[in-house]
């Protein structure tokens, strides 16, 4: 007998109302708009680096990723509402290198292609939708965000004024360090159908055994992380920061275009992963798994310290058991090359909506750009 086999995609519930869905659409897509809007003149023309994109195709990008999958069902052959959006847009076919010699259409018509795209999707949400299209809008929402967060960063690496507004200060580190301990337990890890909207490198639940472990209430600070530095005088260069400065004594971090006093208790950012590796063995600590981090942020929220900063785990980024991939197949499996690294949480540039436990981010471990620090566990 032929079994016809449901995608996962096309499982995942329940989705916010479709009200829900059309206020994070304004929220999102305003904020890229807003943030290009703001681009001075000459911004938009950028060195060609890993680590970047040119702002312009990364706009464009945008709206021909939220259109090929919202309204083109994932297929080239359905047209674009502009010429050769695949040939200029599509981040699979177009390598990195390529984004710096093509011609990009001018803002204007940039604009006008989100705002046609825009005006699609909010039309659509108006009446009944299917699950895969719910899916499909969803996917464009976050992966919107996530661009917006990128422009953040990039922005950072550009020395460029911030780009918007954090959802989340800076915090100030009064409380005393301690560690916190969990028991050792089975518990369960990734995402189940029922939690609505996730990413296809969450699945499936799994249960993991933990043993026991204690991790700081609260992640490394600038002056911890100073003391570290000054205990390495012979490779000074390797370990600092590489937004900071030191002008006599005082030292400074660059964040955005301003040159600020580095103030001590608030948490490092901008850590590299085997900077945040060393500095663990010299306090004859280590960094927390994944799954470690995961419980403390499952745990009670008040007894560990937010960070507003994405956080370093030891865990290499691989599939976990039962992963298969969802439609935009390039979104993880391409980054099970051992060479990326789990961070778990959320940035001060990641809205709320992205914000779950469950979900995982991963770069390079070299990455500093993005806004990113650690805490650490004991050693037993
Ligand atoms: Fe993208």
């Amino acid at each position: 007998m032929m079994q016809f086999v449901i995608p996962d995609y096309l499982r995942y519930t329940p989705y916010p109302s479709q009200a829900t869905l059309l206020t994070w659409l304004e929220d999102s897509n305003s904020l890229t708009r807003y943030i290009l809007q703001n681009l001075q003149a000459g911004q938009e023309s950028v060195p060609q680096q890993e680590i970047l994109n040119p702002p312009h195709w990364e706009f464009g990008h945008i709206s021909w990723f939220h259109e090929f999958w919202v309204h083109r069902s994932g297929l080239e052959a359905n047209q674009s509402w502009l010429s050769n959006a695949d040939g200029l847009f599509n981040s699979s076919l177009v390598s990195h290198a390529t984004r710096w010699e093509l011609q990009i259409p001018d803002l204007d018509k940039l604009f006008a292609y989100n705002q046609a795209t825009f005006e699609r999707t909010a039309d659509l949400l108006g009446r009944p939708l299917r699950n895969e299209q719910l899916y499909f809008i969803t996917l464009s929402i976050f992966h919107q965000d996530m661009h917006n967060e990128a422009f953040a960063y990039m922005w950072q690496t550009l020395g460029y004024p911030q780009p918007f507004m954090p959802n989340h200060q800076s915090t100030n580190l009064q409380i005393p360090i301690r560690d916190l301990a969990f028991s050792g337990q089975t518990r369960q890890f990734g995402s189940q159908l029922d939690e609505g909207f996730i990413f296809d490198n969450e699945k499936w639940v799994h249960p993991i055994q933990l043993e026991p472990f204690s991790i700081a209430s609260h992640p490394v600070t600038n002056g911890e992380y100073l003391e570290f530095l000054q205990s390495q005088a012979n490779q000074l260069e390797a370990w600092t920061p590489f937004y900071w400065k030191q002008d006599g004594r005082q030292w400074y971090e660059r964040h955005f275009d301003q040159w600020q006093i580095l103030q001590e208790n608030n948490p490092v950012r901008h850590i590299r992963h085997d900077q945040a590796q060393r500095y663990c063995e010299w306090r004859r600590r280590r960094l927390p798994t994944e799954h470690e981090l995961t419980t403390l942020y499952s745990s009670e929220a008040n007894t560990y310290q937010s960070t507003g900063l994405w956080e370093w785990s030891s865990s290499t980024f691989q599939p976990f058991p039962g992963f298969t991939e969802d439609p935009y197949r390039d979104y993880s499996r391409p980054w099970f090359d051992g060479r990326h690294q789990v961070l778990k949480g959320w940035s001060a540039y990641t809205p709320e909506r992205l914000r779950r436990t469950a979900f995982r981010n991963f770069y390079e471990i070299q990455r500093a750009d993005i806004f990113c620090g650690f805490r650490t566990c004991s050693i037993e």
